[in-house]
């Protein structure tokens, strides 16, 4: 298998801060009930950000950081289910937009396993072209999914981007990947339902089938039994242990999941970083604007191994584990 270097990393988030005393002042909510059972304190909501700009910045950011010019870029994915537009793709977006002329681009929709997904697709790219670079990015605008009614919903939300640049050269490398869909039980998750043409003219357009419904119990049960298990196959396909495993970089839906899925393999909740506490739950963003705060502030050394870990819609669950 080819190496799977991480060269540079970046987020992007929008300026607006929205906390919960200011969601208390719209909705039936309070402090006090979001911090304890999900830890998000607040969260950043677009308001002249689209999620192509979120996602542009972040490619612009990964070109600084990593000191790669456009032209070298050969692969841009991007992670979301919220783009601007069912056309174009986010990644074709961005990659107009930074000029990034000879790179192939497209969108994956995995939810919040969408970073992951997109992870272990540029790791499968990697194979066909030897000295490539690629973008993978997670971006969301959750905003747009979100019914300010629900408060069941409308508090759990925010709106990001992060992401990574990588390389097929150097010491990094993919140790492995398990991808998983439930595609049986994808009704506890849903939303952006596209209304259909049952009756020829005039539709009706309050159908709010499209904003982000969730069986909230339903979803906490299956996070907290099969991220275990996600990360317990990945660590045996990859033929280490958890204890080998620096980092447990969890998509950031509860604070509370996270916790359990730390206690359930009986690791320290100290190697579990958190930050839902600032942004909420970013879907596909989340592990992305994590790592990039890690690396930030210098949390990650060369050879350490990192569990990117994610799960949602679909539902699904995906654990990447790789050595950095
Ligand atoms: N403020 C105040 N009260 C509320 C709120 C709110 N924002 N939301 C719900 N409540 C009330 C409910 O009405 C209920 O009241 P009742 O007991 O009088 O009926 C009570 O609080 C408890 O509600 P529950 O839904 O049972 O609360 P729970 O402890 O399950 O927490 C939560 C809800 C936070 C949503 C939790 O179930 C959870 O985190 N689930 C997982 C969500 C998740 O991970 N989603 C991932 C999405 S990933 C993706 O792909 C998009």
């Amino acid at each position: 298998m080819s190496s799977f270097s991480i060269l540079a990393t970046a987020k992007a988030v929008p300026e607006k801060i929205v906390t919960n005393d200011d969601l208390a002042k719209i909705m039936d909510t309070s402090d006090e009930w979001i911090s304890k059972r999900t830890g998000i304190k607040q969260r950043r909501i677009a308001t002249k950000e689209t999620n192509t700009s979120l996602s542009a910045e972040v490619a612009s950011q990964l070109l600084k950081n990593g000191n790669v010019d456009a032209n070298d870029i050969d692969f841009i994915i991007v992670a979301t289910m919220s783009g601007d537009y069912h056309m174009p793709s986010t990644a074709s977006a961005v990659q107009g937009i930074v000029g990034a002329k000879n790179a192939v681009a497209f969108d994956i929709s995995a939810a919040c396993s969408g970073f992951v997904f997109a992870t272990h697709v540029m790791h499968s790219l990697f194979e066909l072209k030897p000295n490539a670079l690629g973008m993978v990015i997670g971006s969301e605008k959750m905003s747009n999914l979100i019914n300010w009614e629900d408060r069941t919903t409308a508090v759990l939300f925010g709106d990001g981007a992060g992401g990574m640049l990588v390389s097929n050269q150097g010491d990094g490398e993919v140790l492995s990947s398990n991808l998983k869909n439930y595609g049986d039980r994808r009704e506890a998750l849903l939303a952006g339902h596209i209304l259909g043409n049952e009756t020829f003219g005039p539709r009706d357009d309050d159908d709010t089938d499209r904003y982000l419904h969730m069986d909230g119990r339903e979803v906490f049960n299956f996070a907290t039994k099969n991220v275990p298990l996600s990360i317990k196959e990945a660590a045996e396909k990859a033929g280490i242990e958890l204890s080998d495993i620096n980092h447990f970089v969890l998509h950031q839906a509860n604070a509370r999941i996270i916790k359990s899925v730390a206690r359930k393999l009986g690791v320290s909740k100290d190697k579990f970083p958190i930050n839902i506490n600032l942004y909420g739950n970013t879907s596909a963003a989340s592990e992305p604007i994590l790592l990039s705060e890690m690396m930030e502030n210098g949390l990650i050394a060369k050879g350490d191994i990192i569990a990117l870990s994610g799960f949602g819609g679909g539902l699904t669950t995906g654990t990447v584990i790789l050595r950095y």
